[in-house]
């Protein structure tokens, strides 16, 4: 692994501030001084100002995110973010990202070729949100979401829709683009008042309430590494 990567993984900073502390020279490898392109390899010793550092252990953690917390590692504007409700003693960040006033499910991770698959659109990870809508959409705006939104950023690709109640619907998405579900229901004439994702990736939120979460299980990890490996 990169030694930026293993810094980061070892909880001592994220990988942009890890490359500066490999730039100031406070990071060797095997009594080396490491450099931005050093990999490190099992049995390697890497210290950080001659301290001997440890890799943590991947992590792996279904949040039920709820509203008035922000998706980041850090806000800028000293909101509570989801890091700070899960309280990890690893170096999780979240992939992807809820909005601040979604709610629903969200996977936090330090295990970044994996948080990346996820988030990359070509491996379509299914999404699925159920929304509370304006008005009482037809089936007319239910056609145009199934087949496709014409949006400011392209076309959206065709997404199951299935009717809650009558100003209720559940989207399942393969795409993630910015606050897609709300700019769908608004081309459509029907502005979304709550958004929720009640499923990531096959990840349901059974059990969990608002802010809880959890970690999760061998095989729950394994099948995520099926959908994009
Ligand atoms: N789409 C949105 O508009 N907002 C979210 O939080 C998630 C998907």
């Amino acid at each position: 692994m990169r030694l930026n990567a293993y810094l980061a993984r070892a909880g001592v900073a994220s990988r942009r501030g890890a490359d500066e502390l490999i730039k100031a020279g406070r990071v060797r490898v095997n009594s080396e001084p490491g450099a931005l392109n050093t990999f490190v390899e099992p049995g390697d010793r890497v210290e950080l100002d001659g301290r001997e550092l440890a890799p943590q252990r991947l992590a792996y953690v279904l949040l039920h995110k709820p509203a008035g917390v922000v998706t980041t590692a850090r806000d800028p504007h000293g909101r509570p973010t989801v890091v700070d409700l899960v309280r990890h003693e690893s170096r999780v960040v979240p992939v992807g990202r809820l909005d601040a006033d979604s709610t629903g499910a969200l996977l936090l991770t330090n295990d970044g070729p994996l948080a990346h698959r996820l988030a990359h659109p070509r491996y379509e990870v299914e999404k699925v949100y159920e929304a509370e809508v304006e008005g009482e959409p037809g089936g007319e705006a239910l056609r145009r979401l199934r087949e496709g939104v014409e949006l400011d950023d392209g076309r959206t690709a065709p997404a199951g829709v299935r009717r809650l109640g009558p100003s209720s619907l559940e989207l399942s998405l393969h795409e993630g683009r910015k606050h897609q579900v709300k700019r769908m229901l608004e081309a459509v004439g029907h502005p979304v008042r709550r958004l929720h994702r009640s499923r990531y990736a096959g990840l349901a939120l059974e059990g969990l309430g608002p802010g809880e979460s959890r970690e999760l299980t061998g095989p729950e990890v394994e099948a995520l590494r099926r959908l994009v490996f």
